[in-house]
């Protein structure tokens, strides 16, 4: 979730850990160019496939991350200010056409650091449901994606810890359904605030019956109604693959080894006896192409690099759509037309309040004082309104059965538990409204099943450029359709009296279908979770970019693993289903080597 907040604070650096001296900044200083295995983007995935390849000592590791340490970025570490990341020194600052309907440019956030995207991202922890992995299982023909099958890897993923307030979270969770001895931490909100604290008692007043119902725990496989947020948050602190699967007990690993600043420009090849391709060079450049160089991977090259590089690197490699590729000058090593295609990004949009509260985001923006004594607390306690981001409960619904929309379109669902639309609710709702000083509060329909495809494709042959990135946003009548209902969806919830007293009037009032098609047309962006650019199908399909087990099709000893081999978003947020691909990866993988 991207939350476009304007603050303005200059940040300190406040906390003075030792970086690791297991981290890298120049080539030289690497002991050797030969590796078992080499990673592509120290990203969410890549970093998480490193650490388990690494439990072997006998595979030697080598993670490419073309950012730098995440170590004192404090934009990243307070959980509060991840607004504050958006084109700052760790984003890659892409920027994407949003097609003929929205007709805009919008900047497209993806973290150039360490720990890639969880070093920025909002760290909402959703799994998505038992019905999204259902279907990655059909559609690829592999059993392995399934609900009950990826739960191993949920649990190796996730380290449910204690809030930092330490308040009792009963009621708030359901334990059953989680992990305590993983390796990433997740966990509820550290500080409530007036919003969270109505938001539930309203879901809690409407009963079971209501599409606001309370969902004791959104993460359980069925998440239709209202509850509390999950976060990958620890002890006050952002929770990132960084500082999780690269954290202090495993970064000193001798058969692991990262190196910064190191850009990937290609993946190289050579031409094995069978006549197959096989893929064991990597190169790179720490000065923008200056100077080259080339490691090797005995076993395989992991490509890591996130949804829009990961398609970039494809086809700088020459792998890709033959046609797209001879216009820019090169040669086509593996015709695979999927590559880049059916990019699928969730689409939001802000309905905003002006709130008669006085613990709203609004207010450390108007009173530096506080925002100071806010940072301290943080700072000393690691407590305080720092604890979280600035979005928390999170609702799911559905399209009535009877929406006109299903007359000419399918549902684009995963099935009748999934919700069409999310609504998440924000501290600050401040960027829509004349009077910044005013508190405000957010409340965002999300899209999650949208229809409309869009593409990443190569705007030059230099491999330093970005890439052309389009996303073609409300391509498809549905989405438009039911982003307009999750704004009448979203009025209804804010219409419960739970909230008299709160809401004092609304920022946005469109409401006919025009108005609010006008609205979202103008408004809407992003939640920054593209995915579908190295989409899995079944092994054999002539479509498609990998295999279920993640291989490359039609070549040899090249995997993708990161965002971009899922064929459908998730009805949540990505990265936890990132995690839980990398985890299960990192097992296909070892098994292929074992
Ligand atoms: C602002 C923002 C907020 C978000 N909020 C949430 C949220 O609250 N909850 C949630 O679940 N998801 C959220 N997401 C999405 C989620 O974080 C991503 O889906 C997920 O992290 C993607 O992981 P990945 O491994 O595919 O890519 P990344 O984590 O982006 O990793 C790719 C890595 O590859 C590196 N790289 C790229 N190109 C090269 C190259 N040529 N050479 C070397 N290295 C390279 C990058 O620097 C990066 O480190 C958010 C995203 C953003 C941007
Ligand atoms: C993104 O923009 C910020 C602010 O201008 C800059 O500091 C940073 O270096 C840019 N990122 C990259 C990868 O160039
Ligand atoms: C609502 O459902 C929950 C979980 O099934 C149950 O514990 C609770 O008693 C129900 N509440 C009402 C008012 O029926
Ligand atoms: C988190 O805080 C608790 C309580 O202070 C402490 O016991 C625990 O070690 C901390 N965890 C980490 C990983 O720092
Ligand atoms: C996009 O995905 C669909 C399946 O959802 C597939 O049929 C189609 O071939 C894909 N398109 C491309 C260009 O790969
Ligand atoms: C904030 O509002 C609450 C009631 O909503 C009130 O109890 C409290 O005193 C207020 N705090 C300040 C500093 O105004
Ligand atoms: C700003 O915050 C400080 C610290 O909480 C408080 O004492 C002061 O009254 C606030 N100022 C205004 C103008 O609200
Ligand atoms: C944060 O804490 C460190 C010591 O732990 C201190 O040096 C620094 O000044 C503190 N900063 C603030 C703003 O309190
Ligand atoms: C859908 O059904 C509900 C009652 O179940 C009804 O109130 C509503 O008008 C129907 N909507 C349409 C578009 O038919
Ligand atoms: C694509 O390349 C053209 C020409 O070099 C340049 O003007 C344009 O800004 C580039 N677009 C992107 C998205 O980088
Ligand atoms: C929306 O309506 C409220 C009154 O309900 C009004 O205060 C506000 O100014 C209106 N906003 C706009 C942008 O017209």
């Amino acid at each position: 979730m991207l939350w476009p907040l304007l603050l303005f604070i200059t940040l300190n650096a406040l906390l003075s850990r030792p970086s690791s001296c297991s981290l890298l900044q120049r080539f030289e200083d690497l002991k050797r160019n030969d590796f078992d295995f080499v990673v592509i983007g120290g990203g969410t995935a890549g970093n998480t496939v490193a650490n388990r390849l690494t439990e072997n000592p006998n595979h030697h590791v080598l993670v490419l991350e073309a950012g730098g340490s995440n170590a004192n970025v404090l934009v990243s570490i307070v959980p509060d200010f991840c607004a504050r990341t958006l084109g700052s020194a760790i984003d890659w600052n892409y920027t994407a056409q949003t097609g003929p309907v929205m007709n805009r440019v919008v900047e497209l956030p993806r973290g150039f650091v360490l720990g890639g995207t969880s070093s920025m991202n909002c760290m909402v922890y959703t799994r998505g449901t038992r019905e999204d992995w259902d279907r990655y299982a059909h559609v690829t023909n592999d059993a392995g994606w399934s609900w009950d099958n990826i739960q191993p890897y949920v649990r190796k993923n996730e380290r449910f810890t204690p809030p930092a307030d330490g308040h009792d979270t009963t009621g708030e969770f359901d334990p059953s359904v989680h992990g305590f001895d993983g390796i990433n931490s997740v966990t509820l909100s550290g500080f409530r605030h007036q919003i969270d604290t109505r938001v539930i008692q309203a879901s809690k007043a409407m009963g079971n019956d209501s599409e606001f119902r309370f969902v004791l725990d959104m993460n359980s496989g069925e998440h239709l109604g209202i509850g509390f947020g999950q976060s990958t948050v620890l002890n006050g602190s952002r929770s990132s693959s960084a500082t999780s699967y690269l954290g202090p007990q495993f970064i000193n690993r001798p058969n692991l080894h990262v190196l910064l600043h190191a850009h990937v420009t290609r993946i190289l090849s050579e031409e094995t006896a069978h006549n197959g391709l096989t893929f064991t060079g990597v190169e790179l450049s720490q000065d923008s192409g200056k100077t080259l160089h080339t490691v090797t991977a005995s076993k395989e090259v992991i490509l890591s690099a996130g949804s829009i590089a990961t398609p970039q690197i494809l086809m700088n490699s020459g792998i890709g759509d033959p046609n797209t590729l001879s216009n820019l000058g090169i040669r086509t090593l593996q015709r695979l037309p999927s590559v880049g295609r059916n990019l699928s990004e969730h689409l939001v949009f802000t309905l905003g309040w002006v709130v008669n509260a006085n613990d709203t985001e609004t207010e450390a923006i108007r009173n530096t004082t506080l925002a100071a004594e806010q940072l301290k607390q943080w700072n000393e306690t690691r407590t305080g309104p720092l604890v979280d981001a600035p979005g928390l409960d999170l609702g799911w619904v559905r399209l009535p059965k009877n929406a006109s929309i299903f007359e000419k379109f399918t549902d684009p669902s995963p099935g009748p538990n999934t919700a069409h639309i999310e609504i998440q609710f924000i501290n600050f709702g401040g960027f829509v409204t004349d009077n910044p000083l005013a508190d405000t509060i957010g409340v965002a329909p999300t899209l999650l099943s949208p229809i409309s495809r869009g593409f990443v494709t190569l705007n030059t042959s230099n491999p330093f450029d970005h890439p052309f990135i389009n996303l073609n946003y409300l391509d498809s009548e549905f989405d438009l359709f039911a982003l307009r209902e999750g704004a009448r969806s979203a009025r209804r919830f804010m219409a419960h009296p739970s909230f008299n007293g709160f809401l004092v009037s609304p920022i946005v009032n469109a409401t006919t279908d025009d108005e609010l098609d006008e609205f979202i047309k103008s408004n809407a962006g992003g939640a920054c979770h593209p995915i579908g650019t190295a989409m899995m199908s079944p092994r054999g399909a002539d479509w498609g970019v990998v295999d279920p087990d993640l291989k490359v099709k039609g070549v040899e000893r090249l995997r993708v693993v990161d965002a971009s081999i899922l064929p459908f978003l998730p009805a949540g947020h990505t990265q936890a289903s990132t995690y839980i691909i990398a985890e299960r990866a990192s097992d296909l993988i070892k098994a292929s080597w074992s």
